[in-house]
């Protein structure tokens, strides 16, 4: 399987991994197909994401597209990350491996769920910005490790 440098750059030397002690928005996603899991913790004040980071227990283009996915949110609006989709990840990654591209759904998937978080955590029902999360388990059928 041929990675594109970008891919082995983000995956080799993955930018904003750990947690976020007083973090005010996590999201968990997990496949249970592959047995990834992706955490994501968002610090965000005055609707400005401050701090992201990430822990995931998964493939190398689940790891790249994390840290890429952060790296893209990181000092945006959370209406701006709103806007993030997996495909902006996968090209600023310049491309991953056809059976990949639904790793990095897990990516975008993982971002949605903890600015719905921060979201729930204010009371408001984060449906009509976040939307419906994705069944990853469909989405993730033909993906191959
Ligand atoms: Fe499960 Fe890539 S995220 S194989």
């Amino acid at each position: 399987m041929l990675y594109s440098e970008k891919v082995m750059d983000h995956f080799t030397n993955p930018r904003n991994v750990g947690e976020i002690a007083d973090a005010n928005g996590v999201g968990e996603v997990g496949n249970a197909k592959c047995g990834d899991i992706m955490k994501i913790y968002l610090k965000i004040e005055n609707g400005v994401i401050e701090d992201v980071k990430f822990k995931t227990f998964g493939c190398g283009a689940a790891i790249a597209t994390s840290s890429m996915a952060t790296e893209m949110v990181k000092g945006r609006t959370v209406d701006e990350a709103l806007k993030l989709t997996n495909s902006a990840v996968v090209e600023a990654l310049e491309g991953l491996p056809p059976v990949k591209i639904h790793c990095s759904v897990l990516a975008e998937q993982a971002i949605k769920a903890a600015l719905a978080d921060y979201y729930t955590r204010q009371g408001i029902d984060p449906t009509p910005f976040v939307g419906e999360l994705a069944d990853l388990d469909e989405e993730h059928l033909a993906c191959a490790r």
